[in-house]
C-alpha cells in the first residue's frame, strides 16, 4: 500500500477553561500557572487559558499564562460582546502568540431562549465580534455555540461573516454532546464544501462526552476536514467532560494507517500531565480509564501476563514509556539526602529553587519517618501542598480528635501571624474537626462528597482525600494528604475552604468595580 505524508493538525487545550468548568474543579492561580506550563512542555499548539471576564482570578491566571508560556499560543474566551472582548484582550497583552477566543450560539432553541435574538441580530453580533476581536488580536477563532443542532444553512452564512470578519479558526462546537460519527463528518465536510475557506483559515471541534462520544467524534470532524481538535487531559469539562487529549493523541499514534494525522504532543509527558492535573484538582482518573488509568496496562488473568512476559506486543498495543508511565529506579526513603531529593523532583518535571527545595526537605523528612519507601505520587502530593500552603488563608498546625459517640476535635489554624484553637463535638472524627474549623473560620460547608485512595502500596501509604463541599451554593474541591487518614480528609476540608475564600474574594472585587 502507497504511504502518504500524515496531515499536521493543531491541539488546542482547554484543561484551564472547559476543563476547570468541570463540577468542582476549580484550581487557582498559582496551580494554573503550574498545569499551564506543564502543558507547554506536553506540545499542544494552544492553551485556553480561562473566560477573563468571569472574575478577577481568572482574569489574572490568563495574564499570568500569558506572560509565562512562549512556545504554545494562549488564548482566552469571551461573548461576543465588546466588553468581554476587551476584557480578554488586556488578559492577552503580554502574550507572544495570543488568540482571542469570541463564540455565540447559532441553534434555534439557544438564539430563541438563551440569547433572545433573532438569526439576523446573530450574524450581526458575530461580525461586529469578530472585527473587534481582530482589530485587537492578531490572531482570532470564532465558535457558533451548539453548532451541532444548529441548521447547517444558518452554520455556513454565519461562519461566513465570520471569515469576511478576519476569523483564523472556525469551531463547530457539539456543546451538548449530542452529536453521532457520521454526523459531524457530514456537517463538517457539508459547511467547508459550502464556505470555501481561504487559505490559512482551519476548522475545528470541540465535542462534549454525554454520549460517550467525543473522542469517535472528533475523529470524524478530521474524517470531514476539521484540522483542529479542542480536548482536556483526563477528559475532564463541563458535564460529562470533553475530548480527551491523551486518548485523541494515542489514536493518531497508533493507528497511523487508518487516521493519516500527526500533532505536535509530546507522548511521554502524557502521564505527568495527567498525574499533576489529578492532584491539583482533587478530580481522580478512574482506574479503567484508557491510556492514563492506574489499570490500562495492569495484566491480571494469567494467560495475559504469560502472553506479555513472552513477548508484550501480544496484549499491549502501546508501551508504558511511551506515554511517560515509568517506574523510576529512584525510589527515596528516609537516608536519602538534600541531592536525590532535586534530582528526583526534576525528574518529575520540577525545578525547585533553594528556599522550595528546604521546606519540601523538610516535609519529606516528615514522611520518610512514617514510611519506608516515598514513591513518586507521594512526592507529587507533597511538591502540591507546598505550592498550596502559599495560597492559603489558614494553615492547619494541629488536629487532635478523641472518644467515641461522640467523637471530639482539636483543631489548630494559624492565619498570618494569628493562631486559633477551638474543639468540637461530631459524627466521627472528621465531622468534629470540621465543625471546629467552621467555629474558627465562620465559614459553614456541606460535604457532598468526600473520597480516600491510598496513593502507593503498603499498609504506610499517604492517604489521598478529596472532599466536595457546598459553601452557600458554591461547589468547590479540597485536596490533603497524609499517612493519617482523619489528617488527610480534614487537611482536604480546609483546603476547600482556603479555596472559597479566595473566590469569594475574587467575587468581591469584580462587583465592588
Ligand atoms: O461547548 C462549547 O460550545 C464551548 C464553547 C464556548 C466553545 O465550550
Ligand atoms: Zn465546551
Amino acid at each position: 500500500m502507497e504511504k502518504v505524508n500524515p496531515i499536521r493538525i493543531e491541539i488546542f487545550d482547554t484543561t484551564l477553561r472547559d476543563g476547570e468548568q468541570s463540577p468542582g474543579a476549580s484550581m487557582n492561580t498559582q496551580e494554573k500557572l503550574q498545569m499551564a506550563l506543564q502543558l507547554e512542555k506536553l506540545g499542544v499548539d494552544t492553551i485556553e487559558a480561562g473566560f477573563p471576564i468571569a472574575s478577577k482570578q481568572e482574569f489574572e491566571a490568563v495574564s499570568k499564562i500569558a506572560t509565562a508560556v512562549k512556545k504554545s499560543r494562549v488564548a482566552a474566551l469571551a461573548r461576543a460582546l465588546e466588553g468581554d472582548i476587551e476584557c480578554a484582550a488586556r488578559a492577552l497583552e503580554s502574550a507572544e502568540k495570543p488568540t482571542l477566543h469570541t463564540f455565540i450560539a447559532s441553534s434555534e432553541i439557544h438564539m430563541e431562549y438563551k440569547l433572545r435574538m433573532t438569526p439576523k441580530e446573530v450574524l450581526e453580533r458575530a461580525r461586529k465580534a469578530v472585527k473587534l476581536a481582530k482589530k485587537l488580536i492578531p490572531r482570532v477563532e470564532f465558535s457558533a455555540e451548539d453548532a451541532t443542532r444548529s441548521k447547517w444553512d444558518f452554520l455556513v452564512e454565519l461562519v461566513k461573516v465570520a471569515i469576511e470578519e478576519g476569523a483564523d479558526v472556525i469551531n463547530l462546537p457539539d456543546t451538548v454532546g449530542y452529536v453521532t460519527p457520521s454526523e459531524i463528518r457530514d456537517m463538517f465536510a457539508f459547511v467547508i464544501d459550502k464556505v470555501q475557506p481561504p487559505e490559512g483559515v482551519i476548522f475545528s471541534c470541540h465535542n462534549h462526552n454525554d454520549l460517550g462520544l467525543a473522542v469517535a467524534n472528533a475523529l470524524s470532524a478530521l474524517e470531514g476536514g476539521a484540522r483542529q481538535i479542542e480536548c482536556t487531559v483526563n477528559g475532564i469539562g463541563e458535564r460529562a467532560g470533553n475530548t480527551s487529549l491523551e486518548e485523541i493523541v494515542m489514536i493518531l499514534h497508533t493507528r497511523q494507517d487508518i487516521y493519516p494525522y500527526t500533532c505536535r504532543v509530546v507522548t511521554t509527558e502524557i502521564m505527568p500531565s495527567s498525574n499533576l492535573l489529578s492532584k491539583l484538582t482533587g478530580l481522580k482518573v478512574p482506574y479503567n480509564k484508557p491510556i492514563v488509568g492506574r489499570n490500562a496496562f495492569a495484566h491480571e488473568s494469567g494467560i495475559h501476563q504469560h502472553g506479555v512476559i513472552a513477548n508484550s506486543k501480544t496484549y499491549e498495543i502501546i508501551t508504558p514509556e511511551l506515554i511517560g508511565n515509568v517506574r523510576s529506579t529512584l525510589v527515596l526513603g528516609k537516608h536519602s539526602g538534600r541531592a536525590g531529593l532535586a534530582k528526583k523532583c526534576e525528574e518529575l518535571g520540577f525545578n525547585l529553587d533553594r528556599e522550595e527545595l528546604d521546606k519540601l526537605y523538610d516535609k519529606f523528612m516528615n514522611l520518610a519517618e512514617k514510611k519506608k519507601e516515598v514513591y513518586d505520587d507521594d512526592l507529587l502530593l507533597l511538591i502540591v501542598s507546598l505550592r498550596q500552603e502559599e495560597f492559603e488563608t489558614y494553615h492547619l498546625e494541629q488536629v487532635r480528635t478523641a472518644g467515641h459517640d461522640p467523637h471530639t476535635a482539636l483543631v489548630k489554624l494559624r492565619r498570618g501571624e494569628e493562631t486559633f484553637v477551638d474543639t468540637a463535638i461530631g459524627d466521627g472524627p472528621v465531622d468534629a474537626a470540621c465543625k471546629a474549623i467552621e467555629r474558627i473560620t465562620g465559614i459553614l460547608g456541606q460535604i457532598e462528597q468526600f473520597d480516600i485512595r491510598a496513593t502507593t502500596p503498603g499498609k504506610d501509604a499517604v492517604g489521598e482525600a478529596t472532599i466536595v463541599v457546598n459553601f452557600y451554593g458554591k461547589k468547590v474541591t479540597g485536596n490533603g494528604s497524609s499517612t493519617d487518614i482523619v489528617e488527610s480528609a480534614v487537611k482536604a476540608y480546609l483546603n476547600a475552604v482556603n479555596k472559597y475564600i479566595a473566590i469569594r474574594e475574587a467575587y468581591e472585587t469584580v462587583s465592588a468595580k
